[in-house]
């Protein structure tokens, strides 16, 4: 068997390097090399106290001319539903760290009024609380995942969060939930501790964060025979100090996860980002590089966690990430409202097959943030929806949701900008439980149409179909009056040319999602 491999190595892979060279690339899929599962929580979303994400994004004015559920809107749902959204993150970010959650629950108009002294100062009515939130997980058929106040909060309340969430018996916090119409415990698993803590979520060291982490872990109780996952507030990008520091202090026992924050920006400046749809080859290299750089990141945090962790019991969640541009003209900058491109869809779609590649440490992420602030999936105005092209990219990326890694190699060329270069194409691909393989292939080269010997390495297949989603143009995106110009359309340019070969022709600047059986 292993001679076989041998010989199988040989004949595909050594080729395909020398191959590589010019517009063909080679791809070659081992799918009797056994890897990890891909946790679908990779896949997962964000939404935020902040703009329009939670109010006039998922929630909206009982007048507003649009379906709705009380006041959540349905076409939103709906479209989140279509990608299989695996969890949603609430309610920050950095209002989690001002958030009292006992203000967001009973009768809506005895509820406080307070500042999102955050993001914007505006005034947070708290219409949309913890019920609400649990309301709008059923609706989209998701986890959710809750961020616990660690800045201006205590262990008491974030217990008594736990409890009103979790407890299935006769106690004063379970008689409120009751109260408010939920009989039955909603057993919430995952819980962030703290978020940014190192930043807007206190400006803590990693010394003192770890000893608040340990202090405030110990009361989420698994109320009910409900298993919490703890997740500690990891590092800011390339902070390692702060995940060895941690990872030292906390015991392996106290995490289901840790986190980890990682923006991308179109310069290398972040008080000036670059626009969202106005930008030359310069930023969109510089954005693509940035966001590439989320390899190097998880080599390294994971490296650094390997040593606490050997077995890799401490998953790695990248529960913020995303490309920050500066927020449109004449919006509240506050808000951070941004246009989406193909170039972004083409950043999440990297993303993603890196998270894939990482999936033996990376087991949860949240793209920031799902509607109307930053990378969004949809934005609104008023009653017109709109899906972006990063959209799209979720939509053709969830069929690796819980599927198996396949081992892959990619041999291609390199998309080169001035002195500068990034490999011009990635690529990741795994077996779904119904035995289909999915691949998912990214062209990242403005220029360059990639012509791709895809090889499936020992099995022939039958079918081959997929999906492409492509722009003329890296800043093309789609506008309330032209809203499908990025859009995902049937893929044609496939050609079956043996047993176990394709010929994929992507076009410059696109995003191909195969289905193979
Ligand atoms: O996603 C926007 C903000 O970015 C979040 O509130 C914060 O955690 C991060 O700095």
């Amino acid at each position: 068997m292993k001679i076989k491999k041998t010989i199988l190595t040989i004949l595909f892979i050594l080729p395909a390097l020398t191959f590589a060279q010019g517009n063909k690339a080679v791809v070659t899929i081992q799918p009797d090399v056994r890897q990890q599962t891909i946790s679908r929580h990779i896949y997962g979303h964000f939404a935020e106290h902040l703009g329009r994400c939670i109010y006039d994004g998922f929630w909206v004015d009982p007048n507003l001319d649009v379906a709705k559920d009380g006041r959540i809107r349905i076409d939103i749902v709906k479209a989140l539903r279509d990608i299989n959204i695996p969890n949603l993150r609430w309610p920050g970010g950095c209002f989690a760290d001002e958030y009292q959650w006992k203000d967001g629950i009973g009768e809506p108009d005895k509820r406080p009024r307070i500042v999102n002294s955050k993001w914007g100062e505006v005034v947070e009515d708290n219409s949309f609380g913890t019920d609400e939130f649990m309301k709008l997980c059923n609706l989209l058929g998701c986890e959710p995942y809750l961020s616990a106040n660690v800045a201006t909060s205590t262990p008491k309340d974030f217990r008594e969060w736990v409890e009103y969430l979790n407890y299935s018996g006769d106690s004063y916090w379970a008689e409120q939930r009751k109260k408010n119409g939920h009989e039955k415990p909603y057993g919430v698993s995952f819980f962030g501790i703290g978020n940014e803590s190192w930043g807007c979520g206190g400006n803590m060291t990693p010394e003192f964060y770890s000893d608040e982490y340990k202090r405030f872990q110990g009361f989420a109780y698994n109320y009910s025979g409900n298993k919490i996952k703890r997740i500690a507030c990891g590092p800011n990008g390339d902070d390692y100090n702060w995940m060895e520091t941690c990872m030292k202090k906390i015991p392996v026992k106290m995490l289901w996860g840790i986190s980890l924050h990682y923006y991308t920006i179109a310069t290398d400046n972040w008080s000036k980002k670059g626009a969202s749809t106005q930008f030359d080859e310069e930023e969109y290299f510089r954005s693509i590089k940035n966001a590439l750089f989320m390899d190097e990141l998880l080599g390294k945090h994971s490296a650094i966690m390997d040593i606490y962790d050997p077995k890799k019991k401490v998953a790695l969640v990248v529960d913020e990430w995303g490309i920050w541009t500066d927020p449109e003209p004449g919006t509240n900058p506050r808000f951070l409202y941004q246009q989406n491109s193909m170039r972004d869809a083409l950043i999440a779609a990297s993303t993603l097959n890196i998270f894939n590649k990482h999936s033996d440490r990376v087991r949860m992420a949240n793209l920031a943030q799902s509607v109307n602030v930053l990378q969004s999936l949809v934005l609104t105005d008023n009653e017109k929806m709109l899906l972006t092209p990063t959209y799209y990219v979720f939509k053709m990326y969830k069929n690796h949701q819980d599927a198996e890694l396949l081992q892959t190699n990619v041999a291609s060329d390199i998309y080169e900008y001035g002195m500068e270069s990034v490999p011009e194409m990635n690529v990741s691909a795994s077996r779904s439980k119904n035995g289909k393989i999915h691949v998912t292939m990214v062209n990242l080269n403005p220029k360059k149409e990639i012509s791709t010997d895809l090889i499936m390495l020992g099995i022939g297949f039958k079918q081959i179909k997929g999906e492409v989603l492509t722009s003329d143009s890296y800043s093309d995106y789609n506008s309330f009056d032209n809203a499908d110009k990025v859009v995902a359309k049937q893929f044609n340019s496939i050609k079956k040319s043996d047993d176990n070969i394709a010929v994929v022709k992507m076009p410059p600047l696109s995003v191909v999602a195969l289905e193979i059986f």
